[in-house]
């Protein structure tokens, strides 16, 4: 399938692995030049050589850490017009509430809901004059079906979610689409540590808990990042300009929702 946006450019937040770098790969098998970044620098280029040699479309690759107002202001001095913007940070900790104290709110209040929508006022405004613009925020399950252990992911995300229900359907009559990509359970390095923890907490083997876990999925396995990617390329395409508002859950059948 052609999605109509070979030639376009793609700014992917947090790329360097996991669910970023599965959309970012996944873009530039359509012909999109990508712009990724990551924290740190080595994964990133890796990163960054590995797409350019399975692709062959443009790749630039911006160190820096985007929940900082100058790790944005990098990325966005070397790709100030993107016509599609993946939004995505890593995510806050799990944990008990009571650990949480008020710089924790405030840090993930900005990485996983600010930090988006500071990329996106940057951006829209120029996807609205082009009359193009996919904007893709990597958010979580959490949203529809918060988890207790991850306090933080579910009200940040939350805010976030809340901002874009609005703002997507303002922007929507200029061919600027915002949507949100929900993921359940996927096989990431975040996912791993997570359940490293927690397997440890309840007492059991990390192979054992994994195990329960995805059995827990009605698809019986976790997601790959290629899989979340495909969904990403979806939504960017040129065809996906009447999908507008939506959070996107991609999670094997893992939250049952009847509508
Ligand atoms: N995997 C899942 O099952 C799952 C489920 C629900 C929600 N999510 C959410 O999806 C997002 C991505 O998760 P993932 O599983 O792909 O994580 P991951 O495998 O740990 O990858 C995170 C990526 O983000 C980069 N990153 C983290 N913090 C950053 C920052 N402040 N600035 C720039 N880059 C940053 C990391 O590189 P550096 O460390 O070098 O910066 C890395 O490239 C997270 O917000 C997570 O909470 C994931």
């Amino acid at each position: 399938m052609d999605y109509g946006i070979r030639g376009r450019t793609a700014i992917i937040c947090a790329a360097s692995q996991g669910l970023g770098k599965g959309c970012a790969m996944a873009l530039a098998r359509e012909g999109v030049d990508v712009v990724i970044n990551a924290r740190g620098a080595e994964a990133l280029h890796a990163t960054a050589d590995e797409i350019r040699a399975a692709t062959g479309v443009k790749v630039t690759a911006i160190a820096g850490d985007i929940t900082a107002m100058e790790g944005r202001a990098a990325l966005l001095a070397a790709c100030p017009n993107p016509d599609i913007l993946v939004n995505n940070a890593g995510g806050p900790p799990i944990g008990d509430f009571r650990d949480w104290d008020e710089a924790m709110w405030q840090k993930a209040v900005n990485d996983n809901m600010i930090t988006p929508i500071m990329l996106i006022r940057a951006v829209v405004d120029g996807m609205i004059e082009r009359r193009f613009g996919r904007i893709v925020n990597i958010t979580s399950r959490s949203v529809k079906a918060p988890l207790a252990h991850l306090g933080l992911s579910n009200g940040a995300r939350a805010g976030l979610t809340g901002f874009v229900a609005g703002l997507a359907r303002q922007v929507a009559k200029h061919n600027v689409t915002i949507n949100n990509l929900l993921p359940g359970p996927f096989a990431t390095q975040r996912q791993t540590d997570g359940l490293h923890k927690l397997a440890a907490k309840a007492g059991q083997d990390y192979d054992t808990f994994a195990r329960a876990q995805m059995a827990a999925v009605p698809a019986n396995r976790f997601g790959t990042p290629e899989e979340f990617g495909q969904a990403c390329v979806f939504l960017c395409g040129a065809g996906a300009g009447f999908i507008v508002g939506q959070n996107l859950l991609i999670d094997g059948g893992a939250v049952n929702l009847s509508m």
